[in-house]
């Protein structure tokens, strides 16, 4: 298990009413990665990420966080809790405090801290965040993308090993979405490992170092960006397309315009770089 923070094996799921929503699904997670969870909608995404945090309890198979098998008694969930955060696709479910500070200092505070130190841990998350401003507004007052901003800081104030966002960029425009998937990056940056669920291939191609296909609860692929999305049939049976810049590069390259051998652009910028006769 060397180098995984989660390691899941032969996963099943199924809810009340017999929807059968993971099959058998085992794979490992690097740590301190940038790791998408990609699949088409009703894939198994939300699932996989409730089982992971032990909201939901599989029927079958076991999940590994550090090498440590989840236990479901009170004491081992409040532990997992505060080294694995989620941040729920609907920030309006996860914000319920009076006010933007209050809602971040919660978390802190629950954990136990002694205030000083919880204070550290709600400024650092309000100013990597860009919600410092907002502090003293009550959330349900804020927009759409400024909701997802603290309920990200509200998660990243208990300073989780793992940071889960289910779908980060639903809902927002692109200059939010781009914003919150920096947001990501630096969080990653500073050694968390950072876990995202999506359907957007060019999204996962461009941001992620690990990446986990998911058809219909099953395993499909994983392993890096540039080796998963190089096989465009297995994509499209997941419901899914091959990134554009990665489908680019193939038509350039079938037509005799990049050197053969040349390993597939993760930018723009590499892309053109690749073209013969290219700067
Ligand atoms: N509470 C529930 N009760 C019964 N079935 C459910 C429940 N929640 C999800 N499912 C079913 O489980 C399967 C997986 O759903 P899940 O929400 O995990 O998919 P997802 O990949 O997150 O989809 P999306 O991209 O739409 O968010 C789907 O078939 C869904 O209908
Ligand atoms: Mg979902």
């Amino acid at each position: 298990m060397d180098g995984n923070i989660i390691e899941i094996r032969d996963l099943s799921y199924s809810y009340p009413d017999g929807t059968l929503a993971l099959q058998g699904l085992s794979l490992a997670m690097p740590e301190g990665k940038r790791i998408a969870v990609l699949g088409a909608n009703g894939s198994g995404k939300t699932t996989l990420f409730l089982c992971l945090n032990g909201l939901l309890r599989p029927r079958q198979g076991k999940i590994f966080y550090r090498g440590e098998e989840l236990r479901y008694d009170k004491k081992s969930l409040l532990r997992l809790r505060s080294r694995l955060g989620i941040v729920f696709q609907d920030p309006e479910i996860q914000l319920f405090a009076s006010s933007v500070r209050q809602e971040v200092a919660f978390g802190p505070l629950n954990l136990g801290l002694e205030e000083r130190e919880a204070l550290v841990r709600v400024e650092e998350a309000l100013c990597l965040t860009g919600t410092k401003d907002l502090e003293q507004k009550a959330p349900h007052m804020l927009s759409y993308g400024q909701k997802k901003q603290v309920a990200i800081a509200s998660v990243l104030a208990m300073r989780p090993e793992i940071l889960i966002g289910d779908e980060p960029t639903a809902w927002l425009d692109r200059q939010h979405a781009c914003r919150v998937m920096e947001l990501l990056h630096e969080i990653s940056a500073k050694g968390t490992t950072v876990i995202i669920s999506t359907h957007d291939a060019d999204l996962a191609y461009s941001w992620a170092e690990e990446v986990i296909v998911l058809q219909k609860g099953k395993l499909l692929s994983s392993g890096p960006p540039e080796h998963v999305f190089q096989a465009g049939e297995m994509l499209a049976a997941a419901g899914l397309g091959q990134p554009l810049l990665l489908q680019l590069f193939l038509l350039l390259k079938g037509k005799g315009y990049i050197l053969e051998g040349a390993a597939a652009p993760r930018t723009p910028e590499a892309l053109a770089g690749l073209l013969k006769g290219g700067s």
